[in-house]
């Protein structure tokens, strides 16, 4: 006999209460917790693990099995993942709405499933149909392929059908939609997520047939519904990009089988996802070389990888009375300490200056190895000089002083790599107003 239990769990962070309470003493939101039978799932899952002869073992009695891993045809991707898809693992897939989450793992089961290998889609959220018009739009609607799709939500029908089809690779899209009887709640509630998710990864486990999970993204960043998801699966992947922009970055935030710093680039065009393996030219923009004034380049560090990317600054004299600030690709407030800087410690009398500053390609700089191009990009601009083909690196602090950004022999390297010269680093140049005068003089 299953025992049941009834708990409430904040339907925003997870929370467990034994009893109901108006607020989450966790993330402090009124009237979200909701009533929630659990212990079913709880108990199907410890029947099984009972039922196994559970004993600790020393470590020279446990065999080291290599991971098997299977190849998703985008190099970019497996090296995200560490070296492929891992299987047995549980992969949840996060991101915007819009981004291309479905695009992407469309192409994945399209050009997994195009050898002997079964790829079962799961879609809660399109049907069968635009499915197929999606994958003829990305033009590998090859009937050969061994892509099953089936667009369905309920959780306990699709496990059957897993169990059934025995596929190489499952594909649940998205896991918000996915709901069950057995719990209460509507789909995308703590509770239908996280029965849907154990249940899928109980699959993943014992078959050893890998499930991606697509996971949507509240206003907030964060992975909706409980965050508990990610501490259930082994891998988080995040894609991410400006919804107007195509260029799509895909980190990963956790992974119990690689490295959590790789990233992997890629380009949404009309026809699919395309992965972008020399992302060099990207972030730069076309039409400028560096010969206007108000344009920089700078050596930014994504995971591992160091990129090329062009920062532009326009400052302009102000006709309001509290100038504009604007930043776009940069934190706002970041932009405004710089500014202060170049205030107090270069003399530039910004006070009464509109200041725009952009980074090419739509990109979303956090790195503070950028702080001398963006300093640099205004200083230019102010005094209307030319930094064609100049690459600045450097973190800079509150005292006008350069630091040292991290990895920076690997910028400079990279720099080098691409024939930029012209370098101002910490290497070169202690302060700002050192690297200010030798422009200027
Ligand atoms: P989608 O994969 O549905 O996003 P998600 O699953 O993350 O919500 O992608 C939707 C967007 O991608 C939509 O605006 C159209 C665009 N798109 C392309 O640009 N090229 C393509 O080949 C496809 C299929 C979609
Ligand atoms: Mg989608």
């Amino acid at each position: 006999m299953m025992k049941s239990r009834v708990s409430y769990v904040c339907q925003e962070c997870g929370y467990d209460s034994p009893q109901w309470l108006g607020k989450c003493p966790e993330c402090g939101m009124w009237n979200s917790l909701k009533e929630i039978k659990v212990a079913s799932v709880k108990s199907q899952i410890l029947n099984n693990v009972s039922r196994q002869s559970v004993e600790p073992k020393r470590l020279d009695q446990i065999k080291f099995e290599k991971k098997q891993r299977m190849l998703t045809g985008f190099s970019e991707l497996d090296g995200v993942l560490g070296g492929g898809i891992v299987k047995g693992s549980a992969i949840l897939l996060a991101g915007d709405p819009g981004i291309g989450k479905s695009t992407l793992l469309l192409q994945i089961g399209l050009k997994m499933s195009m050898g002997k290998e079964k790829v079962l889609y799961i879609s809660g959220e399109e049907s069968e149909e635009q499915i197929k018009l999606r994958a003829e739009r990305i033009k590998h609607s090859k009937n050969d392929s061994n892509l099953l799709l089936l667009s369905n939500t309920n959780t306990d029908l699709v496990c059957d059908i897993i169990t059934k089809t025995n596929p190489a690779l499952v594909i649940i899209d998205s896991i918000q939609t996915m709901e069950s009887e057995n719990v209460s709640g509507l789909s995308g509630s703590v509770g239908q997520v996280r029965y849907g998710a154990a249940n899928f990864i109980k699959l993943a486990k014992t078959q050893g047939i890998p499930v991606i999970m697509v996971g949507h993204v509240t206003k907030e960043g964060m992975v909706a519904g409980p965050m508990v998801l990610s501490h259930m699966v082994d891998t988080v992947l995040f894609l991410e990009g400006e919804k107007f922009t195509s260029t799509r970055i895909l980190r990963s935030l956790k992974n119990r089988f690689g490295p959590v710093d790789e990233v992997g680039l890629f380009i949404m065009e009309s026809d699919g996802v395309k992965e972008l393996n020399s992302p060099e030219q990207l972030f730069l923009s076309k039409t400028n070389d560096g010969g206007v004034p108000g344009s920089i380049l700078a050596i930014t560090m994504e995971g591992t990888r160091a990129f090329l990317i062009e920062i532009q600054a326009l400052v302009v004299n102000s006709k309001i009375p509290i100038p504009r600030r604007v930043a776009s690709g940069i934190d706002y407030k970041r932009l405004e300490l710089l500014l202060a800087v170049l205030q107090k410690h270069c003399n530039l009398p910004l006070g009464g200056m509109d200041v725009f500053v952009n980074v090419a390609g739509g990109i979303k700089l956090s790195d503070p190895g950028a702080d001398l191009s963006i300093c640099l990009a205004i200083i230019s601009s102010f005094h209307n000089i030319k930094l064609s083909n100049k690459v600045g690196i450097g973190e800079v602090g509150l005292l006008g002083e350069i630091r040292r950004a991290n990895s920076l022999e690997k910028r400079i390297k990279e720099a080098q790599r691409l024939g930029f010269k012209n370098i101002f680093s910490s290497n070169k140049f202690k302060t700002l107003k050192e690297v200010m005068a030798s422009l200027t003089k």
